[in-house]
């Protein structure tokens, strides 16, 4: 799967967008830019991209969108690593941003990316007021409280107390599935889909978006720290409630694969041919080493 043209085109539009947000002299815009420009997969930018193909537009029409989910979960990250939560201090191959500028410095840059992402998208060109409302409109509620902010809630609840299989899902579906859910919503904005292909759509998004955090915690397991450029073990220390806790290694792989097969089949009954990227591409994110 060659990505690499979605990753070069949202990296450079990021740029564009900290030239326009962030002070050279201000410590909190360094710190914001040290995590936001740094080696992420980008993979939440390339699910954009490729349903908005698949729903037979210009994938480039779609760049802001692209940039405001990559700051919003950019955010998610530096809070996410911070002592308070996960206590990490490596995150894409660096140290984690409050271990390079201190907490109350990631803490504000964390903040200042959840703005950015909404105002980089008051700031397109291509879709109209409408449609830009709408988008913000779905980020707020994906990130928000009922969102990503509820899964993260409940992973800090679920430290030592052991999740049954519905809890899990829960938060698995919340502190990740809901920004993933979020990108097909994004990239099929302003896209004429009938009802059949609407469903589709989504029943495709949230089994994607559970399957990304399976790896995630299988990864945490088994991956190599060099390649994946954040730590291993970090699930174990902090006792958390992940798929791995409940099923095991095996059991873990089934399911991930299982529900990726059920979502690739969902997507190819609604959008045929149209659908041969999005499959290849939960295929690479099924086999990901990072
Ligand atoms: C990590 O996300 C956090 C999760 C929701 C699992 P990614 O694995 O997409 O992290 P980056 O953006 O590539 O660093
Ligand atoms: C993160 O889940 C979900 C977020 C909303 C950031 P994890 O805590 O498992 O993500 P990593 O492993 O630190 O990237
Ligand atoms: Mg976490
Ligand atoms: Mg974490
Ligand atoms: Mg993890």
């Amino acid at each position: 799967m060659n990505n690499q043209i979605y990753i070069e085109a949202v990296e450079k539009e990021l740029e564009k967008c900290c030239d326009e947000f962030f002070y050279d002299d201000s410590v909190v815009s360094k710190a914001a830019k040290y995590s936001l420009l740094s080696s992420g997969k980008r993979i939440r930018a390339t699910l954009i991209f490729i349903t908005a193909k698949m729903c037979d537009k210009n994938w480039r029409d779609y760049l802001r969108f692209a940039c405001a989910v990559e700051m919003v979960h950019c955010y998610s990250l530096i809070h996410d690593d911070m002592p308070c939560m996960d206590n990490d201090d490596l995150r894409r191959g660096k140290p984690s941003c409050h271990k390079a500028f201190g907490e109350a410095t990631a803490l504000l840059a964390g903040d200042a990316l959840l703005g950015c992402g909404l105002e980089t998208i008051s700031n397109d060109k291509n879709f109209s007021d409408l449609i830009k409302v709408k988008a913000m409109k779905l980020i707020t509620k994906a990130m928000g409280p009922k969102g990503m902010i509820f899964g993260q809630e409940l992973d800090l609840k679920y430290e030592n107390i052991p999740a049954d299989k519905d809890t899990l899902n829960t938060i698995h579906q919340h502190k990740t599935g809901r920004l993933i859910s979020l990108c097909g919503q994004l990239g099929s904005l302003d896209t004429n889909l009938t009802n059949v292909q609407n469903e589709a759509l989504n029943l495709f998004f949230e089994n994607i978006g559970i399957v990304f955090q399976i790896i995630d915690d299988i990864l945490d397991v088994e991956g190599d720290v060099n390649r994946l450029g954040k730590p291993i073990g970090s699930d174990a220390d902090n006792n958390k409630s992940t798929f791995i806790s409940l099923y095991g290694l095996d059991e873990s792989k089934r399911i991930a694969k299982d529900m990726t097969d059920k979502a690739n089949k969902a997507i190819k009954l609604a959008f045929g041919n149209n659908s041969d990227e999005i499959i290849e591409y939960t295929t690479y994110l099924l086999n990901r080493k990072k």
